[in-house]
Parts: C-alpha cells; structure tokens; sequence
C-alpha cells in the first residue's frame, strides 16, 4: 500500500458515493480513471440528451455534483481531494484530476457524507411551513464556498420564474424528440441501472399553485391527502455563475451538491429543476427578469419540508462501479 494514499478499496468505495449524485434524467454521465496517485473525472458524451440538454449543461452540471460527492466522501474516509478543474485543455472531456492528502475525518465531514444515501429528489408538494430564513441562509452560504451565488426567488422575480418554467415545459412538450428522449430515460423497469423510475415519479398532477414540475412518464408515487398539506410552501434557489462556461456549469454542479446535501443533513426536501435553462429562449428570460441579467443561470433547486406524512422515498438505481471505474493503464 502506498503510505498516506487510499487503498483500491477506499477509491472504490468514494467512487460508489459520488455515483449517488443526482442527474439528469438519472443519466450518469461520467466515468472514472484512476492513477497510480490519482483519480480523473471525465464526462461521458455517450450519455448525452440531446432534446433535453442541447447545450451539453446538465451534462456537465451534473459531473459536477458527483465530482463534490467525490469530495464529501473521500474526506469521510481520510482524505481531502486536491481537485485539477480541467487539467489539460486539449481534453475537453477531462473534467478533473484529483489528488489525495491524509486529513482525520471531521464530525461535519461524516455528517455531510452520510447524507448521500439518504438525499432523494422529491417531486411531490411541499408542507404550508416555508424552510425558515437561517437555513435558506446557510445553503447560500454553501453555495457562495462554492464559488456560486444562491438567489433566493421571492415576489416578482419568483413570478417570472414561474412563467419561464412554464414556458419551457411547452417548448419542450411540442418537440417530439424531447417526448421521445422523457419515454426513453423515465417510467424505467425495475432492474434498470439509470432513468427516473416510476416509483420516483408522482401519480397524477404534480403541478403545485404555478409551478409545473417536468412531465416523466407516468408515476405511480403515491402523494398522500394533498389537502393536508395546506398549500405547498418550496422555495426556488437560482443557481448562478459570472461565466457560462463548462468551468463554471462544473463549479454550479459541486455547489448543486454542497446545496443539496446540507438541505438533507438539515432534514429538508429538494428537487433540482433544470427545464427553464435547457431552452435558448426561457434561459434569456431567467437571466434578465429573474437575475436582472446579472450573472448566469445555471439551476434552479426547489427546497422545502416533505409532508409531515410523507413516506421515505425509494432510491433510484445507480450504474455499478465496475462499469465506471477503470485504471488508466488499461486505455
Ligand atoms: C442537472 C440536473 C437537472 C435536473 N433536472 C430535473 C428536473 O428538471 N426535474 C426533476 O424532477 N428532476 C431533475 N433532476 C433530478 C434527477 O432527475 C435525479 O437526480 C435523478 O433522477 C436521480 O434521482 P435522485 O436524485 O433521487 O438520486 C435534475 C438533476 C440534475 C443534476
């Protein structure tokens, strides 16, 4: 073993916790190399949703929050990351390089980690009580060590971002290649190792006061009495980058997951909403009415407290290690 180094079994088990990051679509488009004393992020463009995510955004988003999942589970295991963004610029696609240094496993750093088994996307209505102002805060802050700002939509500009949303989801609705795309990646069979299954996906409406969320394939999600929840109460986050480069979608992936794991561990619900930013016209709408054109959408993250009824959600599938992982003499 090489002292102060992970084992393969330590690299194999940080891989394991960063493939439970979100996705698109559950999508999982990533794979992993690992060095001698290294261990490489690339993005796998076979995995690409062309109808959905024409712009390759979620995409990388997405590698993003896995790469930060990478992090919080490597510093539960004794090490911290030394992470490369874009190591060599002839490879678009190497997305990261990552290095190790002993570090003793913090309290938080285990909390924050145990917090990726239990993070589920929740599509279903939030509870009347609004996540209080100092947590909304905190995943702000979150975000901002991140190197991405949080906004926090109230009053005109949640209006505006309601109508974007809206208006994405009928753009999208009336291409057929995105219809086909959603049949493709979500009602999955049980058995299947990546899509948004069934039991994710709630029956019936799930369009909660103006808000629509995505249209999957048909859900079998129970939601429970709606009218006991009074009415649903989420807060919508933007996250936003000065930049809109793959540097920066990187960056707005690990804040996704910074966000998305402290809301778990403070016991609120969350569910990424990336329908406005995917078409050319409602992402311009976003930037200037919601942000004041400002800074760059990236995601929009709506968080809240589940029902107080609410059943534990089931985890969706995860593509196997061995199908992610492999070493790099073996090219
Ligand atoms: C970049 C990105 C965009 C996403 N967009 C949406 C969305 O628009 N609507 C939605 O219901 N879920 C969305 N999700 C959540 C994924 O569908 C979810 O992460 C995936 O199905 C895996 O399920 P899990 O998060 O419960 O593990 C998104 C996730 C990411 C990372």
């Amino acid at each position: 073993m090489d002292r102060g180094q992970p084992d393969e079994t330590t690299v194999r088990a940080a891989v394991a916790l960063a493939g439970r990051a979100p996705s698109v679509h559950n999508s999982q488009p990533w794979r992993w190399e690992a060095g001698a004393r290294s261990l490489h992020l690339y993005a796998d463009r076979a995995r690409t949703l062309p109808a959905t995510d024409p712009l390759g955004a979620d995409l990388v988003i997405s590698c993003g929050a896995a790469l930060h999942h990478l992090r919080v589970g490597l510093a539960a295991l004794g090490f911290r990351a030394k992470v490369h963004r874009f190591p060599n610029p002839a490879l678009p696609d190497h997305l990261a390089a990552i290095e190790f240094e002993p570090v003793e496993p913090s309290e938080s750093h285990v909390e924050l980690a145990s917090a990726i088994p239990r993070r589920r996307t929740d599509r279903r209505a939030f509870s009347s009580w609004p996540a209080p102002d100092e947590m909304l805060r905190q995943l702000v802050e979150t975000a901002r060590a991140e190197g991405v700002e949080a906004h926090v939509v109230s009053g005109k500009a949640r209006d505006e971002l309601l109508i974007a949303i809206g208006k994405a989801a009928d753009i999208q609705e009336a291409d057929p290649a995105y219809r086909a795309e959603i049949r493709q990646w979500s009602g999955v069979y049980p058995g299947a190792s990546a899509g948004v299954p069934a039991a994710s996906i709630p029956a019936g409406s799930h369009q909660y006061g103006n808000l629509r969320m995505r249209e999957f394939a048909p859900g079998s999600l129970i939601q429970g009495d709606r009218g006991l929840l009074g009415d649903d109460a989420g807060t919508l986050l933007v996250l936003s980058t000065s930049s809109d480069d793959d540097l920066s979608r990187l960056r707005a992936g690990e804040a996704t997951s910074a966000v998305l794991l402290e809301a778990t561990a403070a016991g609120l619900a969350s569910c990424p909403l990336s329908q406005p930013l995917e078409v050319a016209e409602t992402r311009e709408l976003v930037r200037d009415e919601v942000l004041g054109g400002s800074s760059c959408p990236q995601l929009v993250i709506r968080v809240g407290w589940a029902g107080f009824n609410a059943d534990p959600l089931p985890a969706t599938p995860r593509r196997p290690v061995i199908d992610l992982l492999r070493d790099q003499e073996q090219k």
